[in-house]
Parts: C-alpha cells; structure tokens; sequence
C-alpha cells in the first residue's frame, strides 16, 4: 500500500501514546480515521484533534478484550466509512513481578488486553478488509520484548511473543492466499508514552489483591521512570507507515541500537546451544 489518501485506518488504543501518534500519521496522510480506545474521554480528545487538522474522524469507545465490542468496533467503521483499508492492533497494557508471584489477574488482564485484543480484532476486521479486494494493510503492535526475553515480566513477554507469532502466521497466510493485505509486525524500543501507567485503565474484575513484590515494584517503577527517556511515539508512527509503503514485515528499531543487539544475541544463543543470559538492555 502506497497511498493513504481517502482509504480508511481503524486504531486501537488510540487515545494515547503510539496509537495516537498512529491516528495522526494517518490523518497527515489523508486518511479517514477510526479511532477505538477503553478510555472514552481521552479518545475524544484525539478524534477532536484529528478533525482539527480537517481529518474525517470517528471515536468509537471500545475494550478490545470483548469480542462483541469489537465486532462492533468493525460495523461502526465499515457504515461510517464505508470499505477499510488499515487496522492498526495496536491496545496494549503492562504488568510487571515475578513469574509465580505475579497474580492470575495480572496474567489474565495482559493476555485480554494484548493477545486476545489482537486476536478478536483479526477476526472481526481481516474478513472486512478482504472482501473489497482493494490493497490494505495489517499492522499488529508487538515489542522488541516479543523478539527477547527478560526477568520481571513474565505476562507482557510472553503476550508480545504470542502476537509477534499471530502477526506473522498472518503474513503466510495471506501471501499464500495472494490476497492484496499485507501485514507489519511493530517492536518499538523504549517510547515516551503511558504505558507505565497502564493500571488507570484496568478493570475491576482484574484488579490486583495481595501484598506488594520488590521485583514488581522495582521494574514497573522503572518503566513508569525510563519510558520518559524514550522516542517520540510520532517517530514509531513515521517508521510504520514507511514499512507499509515498502510492503515491509518487520518494525524494528535501526541496526546497532541495543535493543537489535540484544535481540541478535538471543538468536546466537538458541543457534549455539547456550542458556539464555539476560540480554534485555537495562535488565
Ligand atoms: N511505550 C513503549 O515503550 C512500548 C514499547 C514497545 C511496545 N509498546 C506497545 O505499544 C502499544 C501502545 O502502548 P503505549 O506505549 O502507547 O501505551 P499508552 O498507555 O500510552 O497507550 C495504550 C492505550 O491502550 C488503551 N487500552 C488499554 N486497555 C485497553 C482495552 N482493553 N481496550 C482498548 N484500549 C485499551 C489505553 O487506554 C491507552 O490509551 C502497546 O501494545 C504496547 O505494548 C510500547
């Protein structure tokens, strides 16, 4: 897909940080906008901002965790919008601890966020973005702690290797179908976004009980530290559109940053037999 002008984008967890960023590149694109986020107030504030910049723009309160929500999420934007083009999976949280301390909630909450978000949104929009035969694009948010493995974060690791392998099931499949959908697989380093404080937004049912853990205080306090140091979200946004211009799978940081040496080292260490050492930058 070269072109993005008058072809319809559809984002998850638009309301903040790389999904919006996302919803702005596409609108500066020319695009139309569907912009789908659990967090109705903050949502509207970027379909305000995207209308602002004289984007067609359409907010659509959504939990992607529940499949109706985002079937429904698909039919808005299909009546709205009319055909989709790009859907950007993009909805993520964060939950730090160790792996046997770490609450059930804690698993559960970050796999409906991330993995099951990602799958109820490929099945609801994948059909819809076929069915008009027109190029489109399929861009799913995982993390370069989908190509690594680090200590202190067993649920969102383990959730951002699942999807990096949905994504890429997907691109096989629909190159074997020779459809016109391409498919991108995101892995940001470290952005300047909220995902630090992903807890504003986590529902009741999955709410933490129990006593705090250092290892949990300590590595979501660094998140919640370090991801101020980050990249500009609008700097990721850039990078994926490219890759969708360039038909391009993988979405990684550039070579040398830490973040592809850590992931080369990971490699060598499955190829030579080696146990795995801790290889994640900052870990
Ligand atoms: N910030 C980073 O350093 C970084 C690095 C790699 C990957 N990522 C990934 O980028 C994606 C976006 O996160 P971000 O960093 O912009 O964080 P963010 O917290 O700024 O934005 C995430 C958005 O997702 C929304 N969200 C949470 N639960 C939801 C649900 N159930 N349904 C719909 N929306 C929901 C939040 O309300 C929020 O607006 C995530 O998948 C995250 O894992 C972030």
């Amino acid at each position: 897909m070269k072109d993005f002008s008058s072809k319809t984008a559809v984002v998850t967890g638009a309301a903040s940080g790389i999904g919006r960023a996302l919803a702005h590149a596409f609108a500066d694109a020319g695009s139309r906008v569907a912009v789908a986020d659990v967090q109705p107030d903050a949502l509207e504030r970027v379909a305000d901002e995207l209308r602002a910049k004289g984007a067609e723009a359409l907010a659509v309160p959504t939990d992607v965790s529940v499949p109706d929500a985002v079937s429904a999420l698909a039919e808005r934007t299909q009546e709205a919008f009319g055909a989709i083009h790009v859907v950007c999976h993009n909805a993520g949280v964060f939950a730090g601890g160790l792996s046997w301390e770490a609450p059930l909630s804690d698993y559960e909450w970050v796999f409906d966020v991330n993995v099951w978000g990602v799958v109820h949104g490929v099945r609801a929009f994948t059909p819809k973005q076929l069915e008009h035969g027109e190029a489109g694009h399929i861009v799913i948010t995982s993390s370069m702690a989908g190509l690594t493995s680090a200590p202190f974060c067993a649920p969102y690791y383990m959730s951002k290797h699942a999807v990096l392998s949905l994504a890429e099931t997907l691109h096989l499949e629909l190159e074997a179908k020779g459809a016109a959908v391409g498919v991108s697989v995101l892995c940001p380093e470290l952005v300047d976004t909220r995902i630090g404080e992903s807890d504003r937004n986590r529902p009741e049912h999955r709410k933490r009980g129990g006593p705090s853990h250092p290892e949990r205080d300590l590595v979501e306090g660094a998140i919640k530290q370090s991801t101020g140091t980050g990249l500009d979200p609008a700097e990721i946004a850039a990078r994926t559109l490219d890759a969708i211009r360039e038909q391009r799978f993988y979405v990684v940081p550039p070579d040398g940053d830490p973040w592809r040496v850590a992931c080369d080292a990971r490699l060598d260490t499955i190829r030579d037999g080696r146990n795995p050492g801790s290889v994640v930058p900052g870990s």
